[in-house]
C-alpha cells in the first residue's frame, strides 16, 4: 500500500488512494491518518480484548460454497426494513465522536450514507448535533439519560429531524475500560464533545457509593434500562423502536413478544462485556428462536463483503459496520466512506452471484460450510 515512508498522522486525502482494492484496506491505512491514540480507543475493546478477537475468529469458521451453472442475471441487493426499502443491506452503525477520525465528522459520514444509499444509524454521542447528521432515511440510536424528561427531548428532537427508527442501546449499562486506550493515555480532544447532550442532566442517578453498597449492583444497573423503560419509549413514540446488543435466544424472544420492531446482535463491537460471544456464533439460534420473519439486524467484525455474506447466511436481514466507517473516513473523510461503502457492496454482489443467490432472500445456512478455526 506504499505507506513505509507516511508520517504517523498526515492530513485526510481528497482522492481515493489508488491501490485501495477491498474495503479491508482502509482499516490497514488508517493508523497513518490519525494520532495513535484515537486508533488505540477506536480499534480497542473492553478487558482483554477477548471479544473483540471473537468477532475476528468468528467469521473464519465459514466457508461459502460456489455454486456453478445458477442464473443471476435477475440480481440485485435490495431489501425492506423497518417498512422502507434500501438499495443494500449495508448499514452504518451507532459509532461515537467521528470527529476523531476527520474534522467534518458525523456530516461526512451522512454524507456518504446518501451517496451509497445507505442507511446511518446515528450515535447519541455525536461530536455534530444530531439534526445535522440525519443521512436520508436514517436511524437514531438513543441511549437513555438519567432523567426522562431529558430522554423524551432528546426523542422529539430525533423524531423532528427526520430519522426513521429509534435503537435503543441496551448492551452497555457499565462503562468497561478500554485497555487499549488508556495505554495509548487517549483523551476526548476539547473540540470532540458530545454536543447533543449539552443542556441535559447526565448526573447519574445512582452512585452506589453507600455504606455496604456495590458502584455496580446498586449505582450503574439500578441506572440501567428496564423493561418499563422500554415500554415507555414504544409509548412515546411512533417510530419503529429497536433493541441493540442482543446476544441471548432468550432475550431476542422476550423483546419480540414485548412488540419491539427488530433487534441488533451485536457484542458492541467487543466493547461492553469482555467475554461475551461473537454476536455471530448466537445469530442462528437466535433466528431460530424468533422466527424467521421478525427483523434482526447484525453488527461485529464486518471487514469484508464475504463477512457480510455470512452473517446474511446465518440469520441477518441487514448488517451494520462500525470500525470501518471511521477508518474510510479518516483516510479521504465522506469520499472515503462512500468508496469503502461501494467496495462493500461490489464484495458483497460478488459472493452472492458466485454462491448462486441472486437477491439476499436466497443467502441461507444452506450456502455455508463450517470448518474447524484455523
Ligand atoms: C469507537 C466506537 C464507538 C462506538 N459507539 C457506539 C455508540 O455510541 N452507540 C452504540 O450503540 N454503539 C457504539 N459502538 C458499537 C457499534 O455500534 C457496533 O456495535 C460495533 O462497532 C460493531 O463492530 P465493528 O466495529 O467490529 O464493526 C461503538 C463502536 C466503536 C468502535
Amino acid at each position: 500500500m506504499n505507506m513505509s515512508s507516511s508520517p504517523a498522522v498526515s492530513s485526510p486525502l481528497t482522492a481515493i488512494p489508488a491501490d485501495i482494492r477491498n474495503a479491508q484496506d482502509y482499516a490497514a491505512l488508517a493508523p497513518h491518518f490519525m494520532p495513535p491514540s484515537h486508533y488505540a480507543y477506536i480499534a480497542g475493546g473492553s478487558g482483554y480484548g477477548q471479544s473483540v478477537a471473537a468477532n475476528v475468529a468468528a467469521f473464519e469458521q465459514w466457508a461459502i460454497y460456489p455454486r456453478l451453472l445458477r442464473d443471476v442475471s435477475h440480481g440485485h441487493t435490495r431489501i425492506t426494513l423497518a417498512g422502507d426499502d434500501y438499495a443494500h443491506p449495508l448499514l452504518l452503525a451507532p459509532v461515537a465522536f467521528h470527529k476523531l477520525a476527520h474534522a467534518n465528522g458525523e456530516v461526512d459520514t451522512a454524507r456518504a450514507a446518501d451517496a451509497t444509499e445507505t442507511c446511518m444509524i446515528a450515535s447519541t454521542q455525536s461530536s455534530y448535533p444530531l439534526e445535522q447528521t440525519v443521512a436520508r432515511r436514517g436511524w437514531f440510536q438513543l441511549y437513555l439519560l438519567p432523567r426522562r424528561e431529558d430522554t423524551l427531548h432528546l426523542l422529539r428532537r430525533a423524531e423532528a429531524a427526520g430519522y426513521r427508527a429509534i435503537v435503543l442501546t441496551m448492551d452497555a449499562p457499565i462503562q468497561v475500560a478500554n485497555r487499549r486506550a488508556l495505554a495509548a493515555q487517549f483523551q476526548l480532544p476539547a473540540d470532540c464533545v458530545n454536543v447533543n447532550l449539552r443542556g441535559y442532566d447526565l448526573t447519574p442517578r445512582f452512585a452506589g457509593d453507600g455504606p455496604g453498597e456495590s458502584r455496580f449492583f446498586q449505582g450503574a444497573m439500578r441506572g440501567a434500562p428496564s423493561w418499563d423503560d422500554i415500554r415507555w419509549i414504544m409509548d412515546a413514540t411512533r417510530l419503529p423502536v429497536w433493541v441493540k446488543g442482543v446476544l441471548h435466544p432468550d432475550d431476542a424472544v422476550a423483546l419480540r413478544d414485548a412488540g419491539v420492531s427488530g433487534i441488533a446482535v451485536s457484542n458492541h463491537g467487543g466493547r461492553s462485556l469482555d467475554g461475551a460471544p461473537s454476536g455471530l456464533d448466537v445469530l442462528a439460534a437466535i433466528r431460530a428462536a424468533v422466527g424467521a420473519q421478525f427483523p434482526v439486524l447484525y453488527d461485529g467484525g464486518i471487514l469484508s463483503g464475504s463477512d457480510a455474506f455470512k452473517a446474511l447466511a446465518l440469520g441477518a436481514d441487514a448488517v451494520a459496520i462500525g470500525r470501518l466507517q471511521l477508518y474510510a473516513l479518516s483516510v479521504a473523510g465522506a469520499l472515503g466512506v462512500a468508496h469503502m461503502l461501494k467496495l462493500l457492496r461490489e464484495e458483497l454482489e460478488i459472493c452472492m452471484a458466485m454462491a448462486g443467490c441472486a437477491t439476499i432472500g436466497d443467502i441461507d445456512s444452506g450456502t455455508l460450510l463450517r470448518q474447524l478455526r484455523r
